[in-house]
């Protein structure tokens, strides 16, 4: 070999080094810790809200409802399955868990937020479910064909899920409507 070649040699070996470990740290970034970062969390039974709004005839306020005091229930407490689902009454796993793991132990349910806000943020539903009349596919999934409750992705370090509704997204909309964008009308 001469000179000339080995020379050629090492500067292509340098090249292909920096070229595998650019991509390794391109997968590290982009594909490992991303998921290092986020672990997934399954709904301890699922919800199918297609079939009870079809075959059972609920109505989305039959569960998701404003108390008298004007603060919102949330997600429902187990008392909203009891009446139909004292005892199995279908055919499905999950109808059968729902009965002996939570019905007939009188467990609530461990339901996983997709949403839930840091403490130090005020957010008020009756503002803009009632008030300004929103839909709550504005802001949530449309879980009205849904058969399945998605899983939910949790931030490790914040303990926050990922689809958090982020602080712009908040104001950008604040903003179109003319809606207050101060510090204390979101953080008491
Ligand atoms: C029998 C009770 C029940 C009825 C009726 C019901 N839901 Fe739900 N809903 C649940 C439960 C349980 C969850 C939590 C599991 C999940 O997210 O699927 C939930 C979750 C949700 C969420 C997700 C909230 C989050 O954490 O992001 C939305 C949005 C929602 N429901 C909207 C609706 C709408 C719209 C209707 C009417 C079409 C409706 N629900 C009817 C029980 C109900
Ligand atoms: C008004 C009656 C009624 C209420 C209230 C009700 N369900 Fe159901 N549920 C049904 C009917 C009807 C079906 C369909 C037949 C079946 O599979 O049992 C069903 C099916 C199910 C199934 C199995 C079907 C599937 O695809 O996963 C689960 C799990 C379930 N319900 C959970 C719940 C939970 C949790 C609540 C309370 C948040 C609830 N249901 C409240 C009537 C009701
Ligand atoms: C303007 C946006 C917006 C609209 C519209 C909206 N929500 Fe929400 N929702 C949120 C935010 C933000 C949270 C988290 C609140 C928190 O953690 O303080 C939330 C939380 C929830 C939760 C979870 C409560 C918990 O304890 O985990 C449910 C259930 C829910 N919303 C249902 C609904 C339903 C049903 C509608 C329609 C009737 C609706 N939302 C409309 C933004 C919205
Ligand atoms: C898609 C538009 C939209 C989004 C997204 C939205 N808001 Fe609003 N918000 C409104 C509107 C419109 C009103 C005024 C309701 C009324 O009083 O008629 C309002 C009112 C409020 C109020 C009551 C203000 C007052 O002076 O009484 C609070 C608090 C609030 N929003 C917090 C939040 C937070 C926190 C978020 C994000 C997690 C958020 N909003 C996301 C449109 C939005
Ligand atoms: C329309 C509602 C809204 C307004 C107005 C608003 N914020 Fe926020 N803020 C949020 C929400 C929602 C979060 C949580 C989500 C996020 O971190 O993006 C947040 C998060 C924050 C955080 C991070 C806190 C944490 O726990 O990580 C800081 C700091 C903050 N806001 C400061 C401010 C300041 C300063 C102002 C005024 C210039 C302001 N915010 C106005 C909604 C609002």
């Amino acid at each position: 070999m001469t000179e000339e070649n080995k020379k050629h040699d090492s500067g292509l070996l340098g090249w292909l080094l920096f070229v595998v470990g650019f991509a390794g740290a391109l997968f590290v970034g982009w594909v490992v810790f991303p998921q290092l970062l986020y672990t997934t969390e399954y709904q301890p039974i699922n919800y199918n809200h297609q079939i009870h709004q079809e075959e059972a005839g609920l109505s989305c306020e039959d569960c998701h409802y404003f108390r008298e005091d004007g603060t919102y229930a949330g997600k429902p407490m187990l008392s909203a399955c009891v009446e139909c689902h004292g005892e199995v009454q279908g055919e499905t796993e999950d109808e059968e868990r729902l009965v002996s793991e939570f019905v007939e132990p009188e467990k609530e349910i461990p339901w996983v937020s997709y949403t839930r806000q840091p403490d130090n943020v005020f957010f008020s539903h009756v503002a803009h479910v009632k008030m300004a009349e929103m839909a709550c596919s504005v802001c949530h999934r449309d879980v009205e064909n849904e058969i399945k409750a998605p899983p939910v992705k949790i931030n490790r370090l914040t303990g926050y899920p990922i689809e958090i509704m982020k602080m712009h997204v908040c104001e950008d909309c604040h903003a179109r409507e003319n809606v207050s964008n101060s510090c204390d009308t979101c953080h008491h």
